[in-house]
């Protein structure tokens, strides 16, 4: 049987201050009923000042590491999905490397906005295919707060920082990544954007600047969520020979209660199948899969042999799916 990449620690690192719906109610114009009812989310993680992506990124990665038994030295390559590094250059993969240590491995960022860890995923598995014998982290790490217009009630309610990792190494046992499948769009990027450069240099962050901050349409935002998450997980089963009914977990990107439940209907996978946990977060972008997978690691709600599906969409537009026997 032939080797497949396979997931042998995930971790996750979340900021400790927790903003919730009731103080933005002291902010902008909205409510708990509102963002409840129209989202999902409860609270999410604000870092703090100084508290920077890579900083995030190398907590997740830590639990990762201790979770699968391996050195940071042992890592040969790092791959960080994140939209929000600290700098320009250097990468915040090649911070976490200095942060961790792991002087073996090569190190970059990847910018598929929240479908981020997901591209960072499907590329480490053809490095590990090629590669049988390494070990790869795959990191999603966000500070979004910082690029929030805390005016802006249409975006602000719905962005939350934090970090989430995995180590995969290869195995020759049947499980693993089964396959999965990336999608961009670029014709559509004017409906999420965020144009300008980050920096940790205070005379170049521009607050009077709309375009430092996200902004989106989020009507059509929605729609394109369901629909192109719905095909490529639709694809992807197909190509698999897996039907809906076979999948023990999906583990989508969180960003709106009800796009999963569209989602889910779409699909015909019931509710219950699919693990939530943006009322905690809010969309952590590129950081919401990998934190979902390990809180939903932690939880026992994988268990070996299961069929896990993890789907995600965002800003580009890029989107896609995996499939991966737990
Ligand atoms: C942003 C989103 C929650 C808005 O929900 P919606 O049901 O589409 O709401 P609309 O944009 O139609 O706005 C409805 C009304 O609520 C208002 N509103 C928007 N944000 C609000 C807030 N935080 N509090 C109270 N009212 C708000 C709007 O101004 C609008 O008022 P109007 O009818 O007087 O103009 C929803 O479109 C969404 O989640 N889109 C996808 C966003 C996303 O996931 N982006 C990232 C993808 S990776």
């Amino acid at each position: 049987m032939s080797t497949r990449t396979v997931i042998v620690g995930t971790g996750s690192f979340l900021p400790a201050r927790v903003l919730t719906n009731s103080d933005l109610e002291k902010t902008v114009d909205t409510s708990d009923e509102w963002i409840t009812t129209r989202t999902g989310i409860k609270s999410r993680r604000i870092a703090a000042r100084g508290e920077e992506t890579s900083m995030l990124a190398a907590g997740a990665a830590r639990q990762a590491l201790a979770m699968a038994g391996i050195t940071p030295a042992e890592l040969d390559m790092i791959v960080v999905g994140t939209i929000t590094p600290d700098m320009t250059m250097p990468s915040c993969a090649c911070l976490v490397q200095q942060e961790l240590g792991a002087e073996n491995a090569f190190a970059f960022d990847l910018n598929a906005a929240c479908s981020g860890f997901l591209y960072g995923l499907d590329l480490a598995d053809k490095y590990l295919c090629q590669n049988p014998a390494w070990k790869i982290l795959v990191i999603g790490a966000e500070t979004l707060s910082t690029r929030t217009n805390w005016q802006d009630r249409n975006t602000c309610v719905l962005f939350g920082d934090g970090a989430g990792a995995v180590v995969l190494a290869g195995d020759g046992k049947g499980r693993g990544m089964l396959g999965s499948r990336l999608f961009s769009d670029g014709r559509l990027w004017r409906l999420l954007s965020m144009e300008g450069a980050p920096s940790l240099n205070p005379d170049l962050a521009r607050p009077e600047n709309d375009g430092s901050y996200i902004r989106m349409e989020g009507r059509e935002v929605f729609k394109h969520a369901v629909r192109s998450m719905g095909d490529a997980v639709t694809r992807l089963l197909a190509e698999q020979g897996v039907a809906a009914a076979d999948l023990g977990l999906v583990i989508p990107h969180q960003a709106n209660l009800r796009i999963l439940q569209s989602l889910a209907e779409r699909l015909g996978i019931p509710l219950e199948k699919v693990y939530i946990n943006m009322h905690k977060y809010g969309n952590t972008s590129a950081a919401s899969l990998p934190i979902a997978m390990d809180e939903a690691n932690r939880e026992g709600r994988l268990a070996a042999g299961d069929l896990l599906l993890l789907c995600a969409f965002g800003g580009g537009f890029t989107w896609g799916a995996a499939l991966i026997r737990w």
